[in-house]
């Protein structure tokens, strides 16, 4: 199964994505992450993204659209895939969509996570994430089992520089801008899933579950 996940900073995506990818055994795939790898290497790309990043803007779309269509080609991902964050622009997916064709891949359904602007505030402003394994926690709705620690790799969890107040905002507004236009881009291809995402984290998956139930491959 192929999904694209989508939605808001903080709506959820890097929570719900690694549940789902376990629960239909697929790959999640987050370009969030993909980027902080590169930062963390400090790699020519993740110097050339690192200051994009910080100010909340997007990476530009031919860079994203490479680096996804070389994952997606690894052979890990053969079973199918979650991608958590990409597209997040109309150019991407299109060309996504030139991608999967010459992949000879198709799309099952494009998960939207809905939530409204306060409680995401409230959710990144109290994130904490792991730099090692991607697990995301939270001081106040899902905090770790040891202080500053990972329930799962033991890594330093760290607050993203990018979930600073101003940079969430900024984000926030290039998400409705640049992102929102994928709502009517998939209703009109017939893949669009509307998920609430405001909820404690298990009924949020249960959702997803069944807004994918009936899909092929579910
Ligand atoms: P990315 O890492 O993708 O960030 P984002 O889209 O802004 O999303 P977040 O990771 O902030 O939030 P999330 O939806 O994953 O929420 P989470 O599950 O962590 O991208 C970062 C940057 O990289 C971008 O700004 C851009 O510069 C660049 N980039 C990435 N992809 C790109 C692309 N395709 N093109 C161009 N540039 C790109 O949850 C948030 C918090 O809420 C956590 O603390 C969590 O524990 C908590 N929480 C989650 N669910 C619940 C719940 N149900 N109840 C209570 N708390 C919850």
């Amino acid at each position: 199964m192929r999904l694209v996940l989508f939605g808001a900073p903080g709506s959820g995506k890097g929570t719900q994505g690694p549940l789902l990818a376990q629960r239909l055994k697929i790959k999640k795939i987050s370009t969030g992450d993909m980027l902080r790898e590169e930062v963390a290497k400090e790699s020519p790309f993740g110097l050339k993204v690192k200051e994009i990043i910080g100010r909340g803007a997007l990476v530009p779309d031919d860079l994203m659209i490479a680096e996804v269509e070389k994952r997606i080609k690894e052979p890990d991902v053969a079973n199918g895939f979650i991608l958590d964050g990409f597209p997040r622009s109309i150019p991407q997916a299109e060309g996504f969509d030139g991608v999967l064709k010459r992949a000879g891949m198709k799309l099952d359904g494009a998960i939207k996570l809905e939530i409204t602007k306060s409680t995401l505030m409230e959710r990144l402003l109290g994130r904490r994430s792991c730099p090692d394994c991607y697990s995301v926690f939270n001081v106040t709705t899902n905090p770790p089992k040891v202080e500053g620690k990972c329930d799962k790799c033991g890594g330093e969890l760290v607050h993203r520089p990018d979930d600073k107040a101003e940079t969430v905002g900024k984000r926030f507004t290039v998400y409705e801008n640049a992102t929102t236009p994928l709502v009517d881009y998939y209703k009109q291809r017939g893949l669009l899933l509307m998920v609430n995402a405001d909820g404690p984290v298990d009924v949020v998956a249960g959702r997803i579950v069944s807004a994918i139930d009936g899909r092929p491959g579910a």
